[in-house]
């Protein structure tokens, strides 16, 4: 579902990344490159429907974390179109291209937790039987999942389902940050574990917030990512 304060705010991610791809670069004399442009997604859920997280930080993480990266990676996109890469010294490169990485990764990850939401119930079909057969049990693999989260608060990072098609296996990642993904990954399942995500709901107490996680997942979603990246594996 789409709520109007969303839209709203697309407008604003959309124009703040224009007007930051153009008002940078100061330092090229070669022609600059047209910067890609991201579009932002409509969140995916009624942030008024998930059990345990509020509407509040779901609104806040929504506009400030997810659509904020959007913004950031308009404005880091057009600095390094405007870059001359023939001349720029090493560290503004591995700076921005850096930053571009986090950036992007951030949106992504964020557009994966949101459509993690929703539904609660259990996983069905071929993602069931994946989940059995590469962790012996559904309640083995959510403990193993659920363990990552809790384990990383108080920290920082991500947890993530992820289907791998070198192994043709399912895998559960833990991500100390946006950058630490497997690489050919294909992400199933996403949780936040920033404090961001739930301390105006619970404060320091993380378990509770991985928890009433466990309970919202849209497991629909997550099984329909499943039959795509197995399929395309
Ligand atoms: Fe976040």
């Amino acid at each position: 579902m789409t709520t109007t304060i969303d839209r709203r705010t697309l407008l604003h991610a959309v124009a703040g990344a224009a007007v930051a791809s153009t008002a940078t670069g100061t330092m090229t004399s070669a022609p600059a490159a047209s910067p890609a442009t991201y579009t932002p997604k409509p969140l995916s859920l009624d942030p008024k429907s998930i059990k345990g997280i509020s509407e509040k930080v779901l609104a806040s993480h929504y506009e400030n974390n997810y659509l904020g990266a959007v913004k950031r990676l308009g404005a880091i996109r057009g600095q390094l179109a405007d870059l001359d890469f023939a001349k720029a010294p090493n560290f503004v490169v591995n700076g921005l291209k850096r930053e571009e990485l986090i950036a992007l990764n951030s949106a992504i990850l964020h557009e994966l937790y949101f459509d993690s939401l929703g539904g609660g119930g259990a996983p069905s079909g071929a993602l069931r039987d994946a989940i059995t057969s590469d962790y012996g049990s559904l309640e083995r693999w959510r403990a193993e999942f659920s363990a990552i989260g809790k384990a990383e608060g108080g920290g920082s990072g991500w947890v993530i389902l992820a289907y791998t098609p070198r192994e043709k296996r399912l895998v559960t990642q833990w991500a100390a940050d946006h950058t630490t993904t497997i690489a050919a990954g294909r992400p199933l399942l996403v949780l936040d574990m920033y404090e961001h995500a739930y301390h105006m709901d619970y404060g320091a107490k993380a378990g509770a917030y991985v928890d009433a996680f466990m309970e919202a997942i849209a497991w629909d979603n997550v099984t329909s990512l499943y039959a795509q990246a197995s399929r395309e594996g």
